[in-house]
């Protein structure tokens, strides 16, 4: 039996966010129905897994966002210059930041005054992005914060007053149900002052196939990404998941616009996690893995709306599948 957890020392950095993270799956998979919560997804193995799904053929998402970032730089970047103050991009989930990377060439191009603060609760993904930006692109001011996101915007707001303009891209709006990401939403107001300013990415409802089929490459790479939640309970939580005993199962519902992910045991089975709890699972009793909610362009405005924003700009990319929305805090 794994004692770590037992002794673990809360004032250790590292160590309070194992057991955070043994908190919430132990509370996920005693809950009914189970369910993990999927900024989990995101360690190491994550991250690569994730960046080869958004080079899918299937993943459209990204491809959509991308087109849009790099056929619309210059309107995207003069909306949110505004009138020239020094301001800070604060990027919440930045990933690899290559839609914000267009922007971030073309502000420093134009000379705008402004700090990059990426924000990932991805240890490896701030890394990465500390050590890699300021090398592609020369000049630029980054700090990067790894943490939740709004413990993180918090921090970003103690390090400076500036006008505030937040990124959120990549319909991580979306990885919340509707009435969370209204409350999401609301909270976020509540970190910017007047003026400040919000780009939101979203993914909006289209054919279901083709929504469904982003969620069930052939690749089979979706599929990994969320077995490797698995994987990363035994690798970090000293687990024994047989992931060849889970099968993916993605759904799409067209009327909602509720896209979800679930893992189905395949067999009864006892999973034991770090030596100390024992869940079950009986055959076809799944785990809620995900939503990647879809949104309809009027629920966009209405949820800024509703939230103490004002929708001021929309940028869609051509087959307009996939909105960037600039809000700004009423
Ligand atoms: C779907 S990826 C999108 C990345 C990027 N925004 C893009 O559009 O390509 C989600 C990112 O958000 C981060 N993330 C998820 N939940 C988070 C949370 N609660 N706090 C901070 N970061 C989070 C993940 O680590 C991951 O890098």
């Amino acid at each position: 039996m794994d004692s770590t957890l037992a002794h673990t020392d809360l004032n250790d950095p590292s160590k309070t966010k194992t057991v955070l993270f043994y908190n919430d799956v132990i509370t996920g998979l005693k809950s009914t129905p189970k369910r993990l919560n999927s900024k989990y997804f995101y360690d190491a193995n994550g991250d690569k897994l994730f960046q080869e799904l958004m080079n899918s053929p299937e993943y459209y998402p990204t491809d959509c966002e991308l087109e849009i970032f790099s056929e619309k730089t210059a309107e995207i970047a003069d909306a949110l210059i505004a009138d020239g103050d020094a301001f800070d991009l604060i990027e919440l989930g930045a990933g690899d930041a290559t839609k914000s990377t267009y922007l971030l060439k073309y502000l420093l191009e134009k000379k705008a005054d402004f700090t990059y603060l990426p924000i990932d609760i991805s240890e490896n993904v701030i890394a990465y992005l500390n050590m890699t930006l300021p090398v592609t692109l020369p000049g630029l001011q980054i700090t990067g914060l790894n943490g939740e996101y709004f413990h993180m915007l918090t921090k970003a707001a103690s390090i400076s007053s500036r006008r505030k303009v937040v990124l959120f891209l990549g319909s991580n709006i979306g990885n919340m149900p509707i009435n969370d990401a209204i409350e999401f939403c609301r909270e976020l107001r509540k970190h910017l002052s007047p003026g400040d300013m919000a780009l939101i990415g979203m993914d909006l409802k289209k054919d279901p196939k083709v929504v469904l089929a982003a969620y069930n490459d052939k690749e089979g790479i979706t599929k990994r990404f969320n077995l490797n939640l698995l994987e990363r309970i035994n690798r970090e939580l000293n687990s024994n998941f047989d992931v060849s005993k889970f099968e993916h199962y993605p759904t799409y519902d067209p009327e909602t616009g509720a896209c979800k992910s679930y893992l189905i045991s395949t067999a009864d089975q006892r999973v034991t996690i770090n030596g100390k709890e024992t869940i079950a699972f009986l055959k076809d009793e799944y785990i809620y893995m995900e939503i990647s909610q879809k949104f309809t362009i009027m629920q966009a405005d209405q949820i800024a709306i509703n939230t103490g924003f004002v929708p001021v700009g929309q940028f869609f990319d051509t087959k307009k599948w996939f909105i960037d929305a600039i809000w700004v805090a009423a």
